[in-house]
């Protein structure tokens, strides 16, 4: 394209894309080619492309990383601190509390650099390189060695990853991994080359009457008065690479960190955020949003509720209780609600009509192209939900109890391995397998384990699956229970909850002193895991071949709805890599009648107040700080000390502790939630509704510096004028 040409696909763009101008979680690999970086700089970026992502430099992407396993952090000072949301360090501090160490109602904070904690299995993970490898994986489906699409497990794109990484120049290299994923339902490959730091240390963290202040009752809900952060920090070898913890392991020296802005926030002003969205439907048809309504949400729904139930009233008799299960309880209410909020918002939004009209918009295009593979592709994919949707049910029903419900279960392979050897008489088999299920015996009876909790969370769940599935699809136990328990199902987990090898230390040690085979045959609870597991694997293969079909058509809608769209860039569905979302800072009118404003202040954390409400209990040294004014050079013009703000930005779960940045590159804020109005989001993206929630960079390090002390914290950033 000669120059004249770009201005005019530009002005082309613009105008198009104006209509829509939050929306889009964009690649940064193609801010150039896509022409993000113009719509960007119309909506108030002062920066170049090269300065937000530079393949061949340094730019603000090297400040940004995965935090965990799902989550955003970004690197705030050279010396590798890292600023997240509390509620994606929420794990990290949980393994730290105990009824004597409750950092989770009293807060953390290191006063120097010897007692930043340790946290095994807590890893922060750069973004290295990315690669178009589209061309490839094209080339190699045309010689037929595979058909992959859309599957994110596909153990063929790993198998490439593997390949590519051995032979490029990263190979080796300490925390490096190849990643190789589909987007745009598989019309694009991209590999990323990732760089994983083991030694994450927990530096700091607010009460949770900061930090989560609200509770479940504020989430994905504005006005909101939380101060969702905590901080942690890189440490490295003596080199600056990736390493195990060592006590000689030094903070990591950053090669970019991001500057902090307390000048605050105006309606209007650019906010751009970079991160991680795990996952986005965009691409939907109308009858795969019911099907999202009915064989997904709603079992969630049921199930989590009953679970719930049974935690929330241990966690409220016992303080172990309430720590053990805290970071489970708050994980589960998260996708609960969401889901709630999800399927009224679907309706509120008409997201059903909207999705039929774009699927007779697209026919209509179809047509005008004479394409008959688009002509058809929608029909194909209903055909597909009606026949996949009772066991998508069926799933959903299964994975909220079997596995993200009853925690108690036997390793019944390894149980299986040591019957083979008792009855061969091979010792040697015997005495490795007693070894396995020592271990085994420790991961299940854990720190944050209950057996008595767990007793309860099955006596609820097993009866209430019974009446949402019926007893011809149930798992094979539930015939044992009917003919040996007479269907009464505090019977049954009793049984298994006293009797098992694996209920508790005195049965485990008498077992392991002289193992038989009758004992692991009379197993109850290795029944139940042997069910399970037999129907996990019908499951998965019962819907193999019609999700492969569904992905394939999905494959073709999204490439025809994109060509639809052109000469406007599409943006395709987030899979949890990197991503980059521009917008403003800006309020909303949830309802007729109602305004509200972009930002909160504390005076509505005191409006909230309630003392005899977990959720909504105020620290007293925060409301000393507040009375007092005590604000520092944190508090806004007014005097008024700022909390939390909205912008339109377009973001997911995995975007949470995601930088907010402004239009000079300075962090402003943490991204932290969504807004109620908008949880069909996921699927339909709506410009009036839909907000990001984020909590404001001065809120942080007041209180960073006020009521945790940790004024050495705030020292080591870099605050611009
Ligand atoms: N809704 C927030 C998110 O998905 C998580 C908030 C966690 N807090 C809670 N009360 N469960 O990022």
């Amino acid at each position: 394209m000669n120059k004249q040409k770009i201005s005019l696909f530009v002005l082309l763009v613009l105008a198009f894309a104006s209509v829509k101008a939050d929306e889009g979680m964009w690649l940064l690999q193609l801010m150039k080619e896509q022409h993000s970086i113009d719509m960007m700089k119309k909506q108030g970026l002062l920066l170049e492309a090269d300065d937000v992502y530079n393949p061949n430099g340094v730019s603000l992407k090297d400040a940004v990383g995965i935090f965990g396993g799902g989550c955003t952090g970004e690197i705030i000072s050279s010396e590798g601190l890292i600023l997240t949301n509390h509620h994606c360090g929420y794990d990290a501090i949980q393994q730290h509390s105990s009824v004597d160490h409750d950092y989770l109602t009293d807060g953390f904070w290191a006063k120097n650099r010897k007692e930043e904690i340790p946290t095994p299995g807590l890893a922060f993970t750069y973004i290295e390189r990315i690669e178009d490898i589209t061309d490839l994986v094209n080339t190699q489906i045309k010689e037929g060695k595979t058909t992959v699409i859309g599957s994110y497990t596909n153990g063929y794109l790993t198998k490439l990853a593997d390949q590519l990484l051995a032979k490029s120049n990263l190979k080796g290299k300490p925390g490096i991994s190849a990643q190789a994923l589909p987007f745009y339902a598989g019309n694009k490959y991209y590999l990323m080359f990732k760089k994983r730091y083991s030694d994450v240390r927990m530096v700091a963290a607010p009460p949770s009457a900061i930090g989560k202040f609200g509770g479940e009752t504020d989430n994905w809900m504005w006005p909101r008065h939380t101060g969702d952060f905590s901080m942690f920090r890189i440490y490295a070898d003596a080199n600056g690479e990736p390493a195990e913890y060592s006590p000689n392991n030094v903070p990591l020296k950053c090669k970019k960190h991001l500057t902090i802005s307390l000048k605050g926030v105006q309606e209007g002003d650019y906010a751009m955020v970079m991160g991680f969205p795990g996952r986005t439907s965009r691409y939907l048809t109308a009858s795969e949003v019911k099907e999202r309504m009915e064989a997904q949400n709603a079992p969630r729904i049921r199930v989590r509720g009953a679970r719930q139930d049974v935690l929330i009233a241990e966690m409220n008799k016992s303080d172990k209780v309430r720590i053990q299960y805290a970071s489970k309880y708050a994980r589960s209410c998260n996708y609960w609600k969401n889901s709630i909020g999800m399927n009224k918002a679907i309706v509120d939004n008409k997201v059903i009509e909207t999705k039929f009209a774009q699927e007779n918009k697209f026919i209509e295009f179809a047509k005008s192209k004479g394409n008959q593979e688009y002509m058809d592709v929608v029909k194909k994919i209903d055909d597909d939900i009606s026949k996949i949707s009772a066991s998508e049910y069926q799933a959903t029903c299964f994975q909220e109890v079997f596995l993200g419900g009853i925690e108690f279960g036997t390793p019944y392979l390894l149980c299986d391995t040591l019957k083979t050897a008792l009855d061969k008489n091979d010792k040697v088999l015997a005495a490795s397998m007693i070894e396995k299920m020592k271990k085994s015996y420790s991961q299940i009876h854990n720190k944050d384990y209950d057996h008595e909790v767990d007793r309860k969370v099955a006596k609820a769940l097993l009866p209430l699956y019974a009446e949402m599935i019926p007893a011809e699809q149930r798992p094979a136990i539930y015939s044992v229970i009917e003919k040996e328990f007479k269907g009464d199902y505090n019977k049954f987990v009793d049984a298994c909850y006293d009797n098992s090898i694996f209920a508790n230390q005195a049965n485990f040690d008498r077992f392991i002193k002289s193992p038989s085979k009758s004992a692991l045959e009379k197993d109850l609870m290795v029944k139940y895991v042997r069910a399970k597991y037999d129907k996990l694997k019908e499951l998965s293969e019962g819907s193999k071949s019609l999700s492969e079909s569904l992905a394939l058509l999905h494959k073709t809608y999204v490439r025809g709805l994109n060509e639809m769209k052109e000469p406007v860039p599409s943006y395709p569905d987030a899979n949890f890599t990197l991503r980059l979302t521009y917008g403003n800072v800006k309020s909303y009118d949830p309802k007729d009648g109602v305004h509200y404003k972009y930002f909160t202040t504390m005076k509505g954390i005191m409006e909230k107040e309630d003392p005899n409400n977990r959720e909504f209990t105020v620290p007293a040294k925060l409301k000393e700080l507040y009375n007092n004014k005590d604000f520092g050079r944190y508090a806004m013009k007014n005097g008024e000390m700022p909390v939390c703000f909205l912008s339109t930005n377009d973001i997911t779960g995995g975007n949470s502790g995601s930088p907010v940045i402004n239009g000079k590159g300075q962090l402003i804020g943490a991204a932290f939630d969504g807004n109620w109005e908008s949880l069909s989001g996921d699927i339909n993206f709506n410009n009036d509704l839909q907000r990001c929630i984020c909590v404001d960079i001065r809120y942080v390090l007041f209180i960073v510096e006020k009521l945790g002390n940790s004024k050495h914290l705030v020292d080591e950033m870099t605050i611009e004028e």
